[in-house]
């Protein structure tokens, strides 16, 4: 690895083979993507070190904020650890902020969920050369563009937009945007703008055994083929093909038939909260906005979920009637859904009747919604129950359109 000024050398044993290659790789975009384990984020981790040794300035970027520190962050600073690189760097974990000592390059990290940081987060010298999206398949594309308008500005250094994912579904917007010319059966793609990497956990040689007796005893087929194949998901068991993402600010000022819904969680769950505009006519679902939250006690959910929908009804989950009190209370009108036997089913079947458009902005929604799969059972049948577990806001919208089903039933049910 070279820098005008001096040689730094760089023991190849600290990497995976398949990453080597890619150390000074100059593409724009470069795709690391694959299976879980395959070292991914912990090479894009030490190239970033390497990289501002070299006086490139990397800014790290996750869909949540709060995620980075325990990612990126670490990964970043046991890199430094690992190559014994600690005098040439100052680190700052309260700002989150890791600086070159040799080069005054720095890496910066911000959650996309804080617009403002990332609009504005600069480096202390120079420009930013980098950007890294981890876990990209939770951003949205209306995010990626804005943040690749960040990598402008005079800098000796090519720019690059780096991403680390794992191919969750073929619906996705990363798998239309950049993998037409990339078969299923290739492991890389080289051009001069753009780099594409598929590795899965055979190729770090840093797992242990058990880790790989884990990855190798995965049974449910989609999370095999995710996550220990680096396959793209098939959406062959998605429950809901109809999902769209557009640009729907225009809509969210002039939208009138509005409904909010709540599924309610605090410590293991997320509380999630979807506001959606309903087209009965077109059988048309909008989605406009999306929150999910961990320890919201009921007066800080109140105050945000007045924000979130002012003065429109919320119909919640009903198992916490306690809560919904509260809420009322607090000024909110929550109303608890009225569910009733197989109401899980019927709301979904409803959903699947619908023509769903999310907002770009709720990448949460975004992928939930086309995640959404049928269990399979021993046999590899599909049984006609949601996987459940990553379904919070899947659950809040059933709930917020639970009024206009019961009412459609009911009207079928007259003629
Ligand atoms: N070059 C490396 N040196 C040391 N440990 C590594 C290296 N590459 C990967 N690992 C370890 O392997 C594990 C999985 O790697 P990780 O980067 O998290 O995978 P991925 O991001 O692809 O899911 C981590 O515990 C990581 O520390
Ligand atoms: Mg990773």
């Amino acid at each position: 690895m070279t820098d005008s000024s001096r040689r730094l050398s760089v023991p190849a044993h600290a990497f995976n083979d398949c990453y080597l290659d890619c150390l000074t790789a100059p593409q724009r975009h470069q795709l690391y993507f694959g299976g879980a384990g395959s070292g991914k984020s912990a090479f894009v981790a030490a190239r970033c070190m390497l990289d501002a040794l070299c006086g490139r300035s990397t800014l790290v970027v996750r869909q949540v904020a709060r995620t980075l520190r325990f990612s990126c962050y670490n990964e970043i600073s046991k890199a430094i650890t690992r190559f014994g690189a600690q005098e040439h760097f100052r680190m700052n974990r309260t700002e989150m902020s890791i600086t070159c000592l040799r080069s005054g390059a720095q890496i910066l990290f911000a959650g996309l969920d804080d617009v403002e940081k990332v609009k504005s987060i600069t480096p202390e010298n120079g420009v930013l050369t980098d950007i890294w999206v981890e876990e990209a398949t939770e951003t949205g594309q209306s995010d990626i563009q804005q943040l690749e308008k960040r990598l402008r500005g005079l800098s000796r250094h090519t720019k690059r937009l780096t991403m680390t994912f794992n191919p969750v579904s073929r619906g996705h917007w990363i798998y239309q945007r950049f993998f037409g010319a990339f078969a299923d059966d290739r492991t890389k793609l080289v051009t001069p703008d753009l780099l594409i990497l598929r590795t899965t956990y055979r190729h770090n040689r840093f797992l242990t055994a058990d880790d790989r007796r884990a990855m190798e005893a995965e049974s449910d087929r989609y999370f095999r083929q995710v996550y220990t194949l680096g396959q793209w998901g098939e959406m062959g068991d998605a429950i809901l093909t109809r999902v769209k993402t557009e640009d729907l600010s225009a809509l969210f000022k002039t939208a009138d038939v509005l409904r909010c819904g709540l599924d309610f969680g605090f410590a293991k769950d997320p509380c999630a909260a979807v506001l959606a505009h309903y087209d009965r006519a077109r059988k048309r679902i909008y989605i406009l906005k999306e929150f999910s939250a961990h320890s919201l006690t009921n007066d800080l959910l109140a105050d945000r979920l007045r924000a979130f929908a002012p003065g429109v009804p919320v119909t919640c989950d009903s198992s916490e009637p306690k809560s919904i009190a509260e809420l009322r209370r607090l000024g909110v009108p929550a109303y608890p859904a009225r569910k009733g036997p197989d109401s899980v089913l019927h709301g979904i079947q409803w959903l699947m009747q619908h023509e769903l458009i999310v907002d770009t902005r709720c990448t949460q929604t975004i992928r939930e919604l086309t995640q959404y799969r049928w269990r399979r059972d021993a046999r590899g049948n599909a049984l006609p129950i949601p996987e459940t577990g990553d379904d919070h806001l899947i659950d809040a919208l059933r709930y917020a359109l639970e009024g206009d089903r019961l009412a459609a039933y009911a009207a079928a049910q007259r003629r």
